[in-house]
């Protein structure tokens, strides 16, 4: 288990839950993320991964507990305050803004991010064009987003975060739908970009080698609890994790790939 005692926290979640009538759709959940870490967040489909991300963002109204980041309470803001305080995330499916070129698409979340630079074009787009260059989007800049593929749409959904300048972001999902070189270099973009802004991410994923590769640290839930916490080590030899979600057999092939 990872000590966090002495380590700089910007995200403590404590005991959240969210209820759909008499579904728990999550229970109780409680972690932490420290500045600059990436935290996988893995668990079978249904086991409110994408729910616990709601809560936090502002986007469902939770049932019970606390969010804190950077030691400020926003269990009760509404996701643009959450967003403009620094937290952000992007979409399991992935909401490009129709009729728009990739560079409107990325200014968007540089216009009306945590800057708020909304009066400032110039300034907006500067800051969109670094980003686009960092995820390399830059030489499809002028393209509509109708006509990109979907790689290039989870780069935009990233990019379009980025360009808020957020301190921790929930990727929800981001390289469903990839094919392995693609997962490849998605894995590779995200350590970069962890590196160079010194991010907090959150990683949501189903794809086992890339969560096991990236993360610092693994949160596992399951029918809304969480069920494991540790490293990737940790979570794989961990009999209610292999029982739940891993299987045996996968369990045993990460354990002997390290
Ligand atoms: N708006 C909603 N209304 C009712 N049930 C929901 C709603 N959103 C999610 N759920 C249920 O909550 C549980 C957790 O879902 P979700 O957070 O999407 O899981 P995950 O992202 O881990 O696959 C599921 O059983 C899902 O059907
Ligand atoms: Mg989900």
């Amino acid at each position: 288990m990872v000590c966090l005692m002495d380590k700089k926290i910007i995200l403590d979640i404590q005991s959240i839950s969210k209820h759909f009538g008499a579904l728990k759709a999550v229970d109780q959940v409680s972690f932490q993320a420290e500045k600059g870490e990436i935290v996988g967040l893995i668990g079978p489909n249904g086991a409110g991964k994408t729910t616990l991300t709601n809560i936090v963002t502002g986007d469902l109204k939770k049932t019970g507990g606390k969010v804190f980041f950077k030691g400020i309470d926003i269990s009760n803001l509404l996701p643009f305050q959450v967003a403009r305080l620094g937290l952000t995330r992007t979409y399991q499916i992935v909401k490009p803004l129709e009729g728009m070129t990739v560079e409107e698409n990325v200014l968007v979340g540089s216009l009306y991010g945590r800057a708020n630079r909304k009066n400032n074009l110039y300034q907006g787009r500067k800051k969109a064009r670094e980003i686009m260059k960092l995820v390399g989007l830059d030489k499809k800049r002028d393209s509509l987003v109708s006509d990109i593929t979907l790689p290039d749409l989870k780069r935009i959904e990233f990019a379009r975060v980025l360009a808020m300048e957020p301190e921790v972001v929930f990727l929800d999902e981001v390289m469903a739908g990839l094919n392995p070189s693609e997962v490849e270099e998605a894995s590779e973009l995200i350590k970069k970009i962890r590196k160079e802004k010194n991010l907090t991410i959150i990683y949501i994923e189903h794809i086992m080698k890339a969560v096991m590769g990236i993360s610092d640290r693994i949160i596992v839930l399951h029918h809304g609890k969480k069920i494991c916490e540790g490293s990737p080590k940790e979570v794989c030899e961990n009999p209610a994790v292999i029982e739940a979600y891993l299987g045996k057999r996968f369990a045993k092939e990460v354990i002997n790939n390290q």
